[in-house]
């Protein structure tokens, strides 16, 4: 019992914090306020123009009377009919008068009005502030708006009277009662139907949210292919689609890479060990001399040096990419690092027959560098360029110093390589021509450890090439940390 009702607290939780709540929520109460301060304002515009029309009333029959008094003072029928027989021909809008001469005693008086008013209240009420309506309640309870104000009698003057004035206004309270009865009516129908009309519609329009967590929902890694179709969407909802969409096309891509890198591994690990196996196998079949056990061993020996070249190339791609690898940068002499390059290389110089040239920078060139590292990305480039440089060929290098960096750039006039293969020659495995490679060693990590060791410096690798003509790479690292 305590377990299910708090799991349907907890579901009424989870469904306050839903999108189509929170934006439900948010219409109800705008539609709400908005309800709320249109009839609010149209209630006060109405009482006003009510108070101004009755007082407007009051003002129009304080001045008929005052002429009266003024204009004709001893017209008695005039005053009369103004004061007890108007009020008594109207069904609706009772008024009543009530003439005083200067030491207040009563002239002339709608009949019924002191059984309608508390005239010594009506008095006060009213003295307070002449020529001022207010309202007050009459002796029955009932609604009246008074006014008081004293007349000038004849012309010129012969003394002066006070004229009250009452309306009854209860027709005007009752229309303001039922104002006030449909304005509740309208404000509790609101918050009612603005939630009934604003969930549906808050529901409809993330339905496209929803649709896209759905599709998130079956991707998986063997299902990379599944793209959202943001036809139709809103387009801020098929702008984040298509964000999406790019995120899994990248998703797909790294994927892909990683699986042919896995691939590549398991192959070219395969190779070297299949090849010790098949030669050890040949040569155990029967007795050999001691020369073709040597030879044996000798072809043993050299693939497993290329097999353990293959994991240490592996193991330094993997720490390359850790966050935790340190650089031992120190004080590194750019020019002298190429001409020991060029020194070690020479003997592989003279065997392919190409030419092997430096030109370093005039002056010194000193960088904060990890001189093994960047004596590595050299090597890799000098050997490609030996590898793809048919004899005859030549071979450059040069370094200089521009807007706090250092640039070392290795080019030849080798093969060159496809535009179609140049923007993968950095990825790991990538070989241009895999038979070839395959036969002078190659693994296809190289230039992919040129471009970590970039990385690791704050740098970066260019490679720029043309078929048949050569190739430049250009490694490009900052002169220090920074
Ligand atoms: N200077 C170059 N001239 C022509 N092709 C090149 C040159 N440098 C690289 N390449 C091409 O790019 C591919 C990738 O080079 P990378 O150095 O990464 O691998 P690799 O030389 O084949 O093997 P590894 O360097 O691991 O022994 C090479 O197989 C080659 O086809
Ligand atoms: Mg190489």
């Amino acid at each position: 019992m305590c377990s299910k009702w708090s799991s349907s607290v907890a579901q009424l939780v989870r469904s306050c914090r839903t999108l189509a709540f929170r934006l439900t929520a948010g219409y109800a109460l705008a539609g709400l306020f908005l309800a709320f301060a249109a009839t609010a304002s149209l209630y006060f515009v109405l009482c006003s123009e009510l108070d101004r029309s009755t007082d407007l009333f009051l003002a129009d029959k304080l001045h008929v009377i005052r002429t009266m008094l003024r204009e004709r003072p001893d017209d008695s029928d005039a005053l009369h009919e103004e004061i007890e027989l108007e009020s008594a021909a109207r069904k609706y809008e009772h008024f009543y008068v009530r003439l005083l001469d200067a030491q207040n005693r009563p002239l002339l008086m709608t009949p019924g009005m002191a059984e309608q008013l508390d005239l010594s209240k009506f008095l006060t009420a009213s003295q307070g502030q002449p020529d001022h309506a207010v309202s007050v309640k009459g002796a029955h309870g009932r609604p009246f708006r008074v006014t008081s104000a004293t007349a000038v009698v004849g012309s010129p003057p012969m003394g002066s009277d006070t004229i009250q004035i009452a309306i009854d206004v209860s027709q005007k309270e009752e229309l303001l009662a039922s104002y006030r009865f449909w304005f509740w009516t309208i404000l509790t129908g609101t918050s009612v139907l603005f939630p009934l009309i604003g969930y549906p519609v808050a529901r409809h329009g993330i339905r496209p949210v929803e649709g896209m967590a759905m599709t998130a929902r079956r991707i998986s890694s063997t299902n990379l292919r599944e793209r959202i179709r943001a036809e139709g969407y809103p387009l801020e909802l098929a702008s984040l689609a298509g964000t999406f969409n790019e995120m899994l096309d990248r998703l797909e891509e790294s994927f892909e890479r990683i699986s042919r890198f896995s691939a590549d591994i398991a192959h070219d690990l395969r190779t070297p060990v299949n090849n010790i196996r098949g030669e050890t196998e040949v040569a155990l079949a029967r007795a050999r001399t001691i020369d073709e056990y040597r030879e044996v061993l000798e072809s043993c020996l050299e693939e497993a040096v290329r097999l353990s070249e293959l994991i240490s190339d592996l193991l330094f791609l993997a720490r390359a990419e850790s966050p935790l690898t340190h650089l031992h940068r120190e004080a590194v002499d750019v020019s002298e690092l190429l001409d020991d390059m060029r020194e070690y290389y020479e003997a592989s110089v003279v065997e392919n027959q190409v030419s092997l040239a430096t030109f370093p920078s005039k002056t010194p060139l000193m960088a904060e560098l990890d001189r093994k590292l960047v004596q590595r990305a050299v090597g890799n480039l000098i050997s490609n360029a030996l590898a793809h440089t048919p004899p005859g060929g030549s071979i450059r290098l040069g370094a200089n110093a521009e807007n706090g960096s250092v640039r070392i750039d290795v080019s030849d006039t080798g093969t060159g390589i496809p535009a179609d293969a140049l923007p993968r020659v950095f990825d790991r495995f990538f070989r241009v021509d895999t038979s070839r490679a395959q036969a002078s060693g190659g693994t296809g990590l190289g230039l992919a450890i040129v471009q970590s060791i970039m990385t690791l410096h704050g740098g970066k690798v260019e490679i720029e090439s043309q078929l048949g003509q050569g190739t430049r790479v250009t490694l490009d690292m900052p002169l220090s940390k920074r």
